[in-house]
């Protein structure tokens, strides 16, 4: 395991719920696809327990609750009160935003700090054509309840396609700086379902900031360690100013300082985003077998690997981006 790596403490990424209401082009097949059964997931007692143990082991330095859509696991303020307890550094979610504007206020009450909105287009018809359905308004009204909330600072993750939404890229970051929300750039990968997608519709992070550098006036801020956005001071013809970020995971890996530990809804360990299956801490964790889980968390840090090879991981519903 490479020590500075998490000698800060392990970035976690929790997700609670394998469902979502979207069926996002590059993340869920049309036809879903299978879920965990109810007992294989793991209950709020099994996460905090989980968790505790990691602190407890290699310190903690950020808790992020994923999905699926996190949101839509029942009482799911509960939790966030129960590990807020545990007093993470940072305490974020990455959520779909659809009924966001429902929880925002329990869930800052809750202890968490902030907000990732996915976000891939402004336009109805194009939000709908990316996701399969639903209402891009329902996701605005969630981006202005964590503004009203506290839930800050507010990011929004976009993922550009070829033919699909690229049409957007401008007014996606005009809203952002409108709406003071750090708009973010995800590279395509070419899991699951997005391998499909990103043989014709892959967009690199420096194809796109060369589109938006022709209207927007850029100036480059650098990558935090540990961090995954490259971020760039961004000011719009009307003088607005705010902040960009471009996550490059296909063109520029970051995994050489990558401190994330992802546990999957049914309790897998994955080191990576680019692993198929992953180790599974269920059992130890339901037999209170702590040094066997310690154990399956170092050898799944020790594996990291330095360039990701995306094109062997199933889905990306089931491990939360
Ligand atoms: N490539 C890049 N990002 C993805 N996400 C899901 N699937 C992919 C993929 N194939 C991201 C979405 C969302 C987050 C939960 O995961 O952008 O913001
Ligand atoms: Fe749901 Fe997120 Fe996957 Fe879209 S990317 S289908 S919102 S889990």
């Amino acid at each position: 395991m490479n020590a500075t790596r998490i000698s800060a403490g392990l970035s976690l990424r929790l997700s609670v719920t394998d469902r979502c209401q979207l069926r996002c082009r590059y993340c869920m097949p049309p036809e879903g696809f299978a879920r965990c059964a109810r007992e294989e997931l793991l209950g709020d007692d099994e996460l905090l327990a989980l968790v505790s143990d990691l602190r407890a082991a290699f310190g903690l330095a950020k808790i992020r609750i994923t999905g699926g859509e996190p949101l839509m696991r029942p009482r799911l303020e509960n939790l966030v009160e129960r590990l807020a307890a545990l007093n993470p550094p940072d305490f974020a979610l990455t959520t779909n935003g659809l009924r966001l504007a429902e929880s925002a206020a329990a869930l800052r009450r809750a202890g968490l700090r902030r907000v990732n909105i996915s976000l891939d287009a402004l336009d109805p018809a194009v939000f709908e054509r990316v996701t399969g359905g639903r209402d891009v308004r329902a996701v605005l009204r969630g981006i202005d309840a964590a503004w009203a909330a506290g839930l800050t600072p507010v990011k929004l993750n976009t993922v550009v396609a070829r033919g699909l939404n690229e049409d957007q890229i401008e007014n996606l970051v005009v809203f952002a700086l409108e709406r003071g929300c750090e708009l973010r750039f995800i590279e395509l990968m070419p899991i699951g379902p997005g391998a499909a997608l990103h043989a014709g519709g892959f967009v690199s992070s420096a194809e796109l900031r060369a589109r938006i550098a022709a209207r927007f006036d850029l100036i480059p801020l650098g990558r935090e360690a540990g961090a995954s956005a490259e971020r760039y001071c961004v000011t719009d013809p009307d003088g607005r100013v705010g902040t960009l970020g471009f996550i490059s995971p296909c063109s520029a890996p970051f995994c050489a300082d990558c401190n994330r530990l992802r546990v999957t809804a049914d309790g897998r360990f994955l080191g990576c985003l680019a692993w198929e299956g992953g180790l599974s801490v269920r059992e130890p964790l339901r037999r209170g077998d702590f040094p066997a889980i310690i154990q399956a968390a170092r050898d799944v840090l020790r594996c990291k690997r330095d360039n990701a090879d995306f094109t062997r991981h199933a889905n990306m519903a089931s491990v939360g981006g």
